[in-house]
């Protein structure tokens, strides 16, 4: 058993025939017009409903979608999510408006099998976001077996993730979390080498903590996106008009000189797609070497680079990629990015792809199903990396003595 599951139950641990199952979820899926344009999340759920379907549970199923201010905001429905569950389950789901009524009480008394129930964003409740212990105790009073595989939040200590599992005594993890921990652990144990960690990303500053754990794991570090910039100035090469932290060029520097201290690699960018504006592609060209010129600003890495990137990747025996190589939302700036993940994908090694816009990018690349794992968790998945305790899964955990 991966380490960071220890003292954690799953749901195979319990009997289900005839229990009220709560299962908390991360269907916070990106949404355009109502129209959800990326299920992945939802269907990385199925696993864990289908599993407690067969077992004959009664469903109750919850999530939050974005960050709404109040009930008010309808475009933070899960109704569409809903919906699309409903054709993916082949099953009947009702959205349960108000999670602590006694509607869902009573729809449970009279559940019919091949029915499960949805509530509405649970960021509606004012007592989500406060880990309300009241809020809580109202579900846990319908529940009987709390299952969290709501990995993508795992990091927010909220009522349904936090404080209701305080307040049950039956409680565990679902295969999403179990996948994801186990995946994310082989990443801090034992990898096979060399191992490479492929950052990106605009700030180096989001990802000092996650660089600072991996620094003594990893084999070398690859890094581009606008944070590659701050190291290019950092080490008195000319940027022109690019996105730097000013305040991380001390950082930077250091940075780089601990890693060669240690043996270990660092590659940076040899070369940029350069333009005079972000949206700017009429002027877009590769720059003949490193330098930026003053009134140009990069936006993504350049041929060069990429050949040297994906040489390295190329013989990797662990990949660890969080962050695009440039502005890959505008196909014109996409190529490094897209470049990285092809290359990726045609290594021969453990891939993984943290979450957010890296596992946009392997989406849209048409590279993702050549990964090993794409994390459901953006912000969690980092700082579970970076060794940050998630309170989702703490709470979960007996104590071993
Ligand atoms: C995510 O999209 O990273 C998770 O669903 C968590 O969402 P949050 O950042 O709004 O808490």
């Amino acid at each position: 058993m991966s380490n960071g599951l220890k003292g954690i139950k799953t749901v195979r641990d319990f009997e289900l025939e005839g229990k009220t199952v709560f299962l908390r979820l991360d269907l916070n899926v990106p949404m355009e017009g109502g129209k959800i344009t990326d299920e992945n999340r939802i269907k990385a759920s199925l696993p864990t409903i289908q599993y407690c379907m067969e077992k004959g549970a009664k469903i109750v199923m919850a999530s939050h979608l974005g960050r709404p201010k109040s009930k008010e905001d309808k475009e933070f429905s899960l109704e569409p999510v809903g919906k699309r569950l409903q054709e993916l389950l082949s099953a009947e789901v009702i959205l349960v408006e108000e999670p602590d009524s006694d509607a869902t009480k009573l729809l449970l008394q009279a559940l019919k099998k091949g029915q499960l129930i949805l509530l509405e964003n649970v960021r509606f409740e004012e007592g989500e976001t406060k880990d309300s212990i009241e809020f809580a105790q109202k579900i846990s009073d319908y529940a009987d077996v709390y299952i969290n595989d709501a990995f993508g939040a795992s990091h927010r200590a909220h009522a349904t993730i936090h404080a209701l599992p305080s307040v049950m005594k039956d409680k565990g993890i679902g295969f999403l979390i179990e996948k994801e921990i186990t995946m994310l652990d082989s990443l801090l144990q034992n990898p096979k080498r060399p191992y490479l960690a492929v950052m990106g990303g605009s700030k180096v500053s989001d990802k000092i903590a996650v660089i600072e754990r991996l620094m003594d794991v990893v084999d070398g570090f690859i890094i581009g996106g606008a944070m590659a910039y701050t190291f290019q100035k950092a080490q008195g090469l000319p940027v022109g008009k690019s996105l730097v932290e000013n305040d991380k060029l001390k950082y930077a520097k250091e940075m780089i000189e601990r890693i060669e201290a240690r043996n270990k690699t660092i590659l940076l960018p040899v070369d940029h797609i350069a333009t005079k504006g972000i949206s700017d592609t009429v002027n877009a060209h590769a720059t003949k070497d490193v330098g930026i010129a003053e009134d140009e600003l990069g936006v993504d890495i350049g041929p060069q680079t990429l050949r040297n990137f994906s040489a390295a990747l190329k013989e990797a025996g662990t990949i660890f990629w969080n962050g695009p190589m440039g502005v890959f939302e505008n196909p014109a700036f996409a190529k490094g990015t897209f470049g990285v993940a092809k290359a990726i994908a045609e290594s021969d090694a453990t891939k993984i792809v943290g979450g957010g816009d890296s596992a946009a990018a392997a989406d849209v690349s048409g590279y993702a199903d050549k990964m090993t794992h794409i994390s459901t968790g953006g912000g969690a998945s980092l700082e579970y990396l970076q060794g940050d305790k998630l309170p989702g899964l703490e709470i979960l955990r007996t104590k071993v003595r």
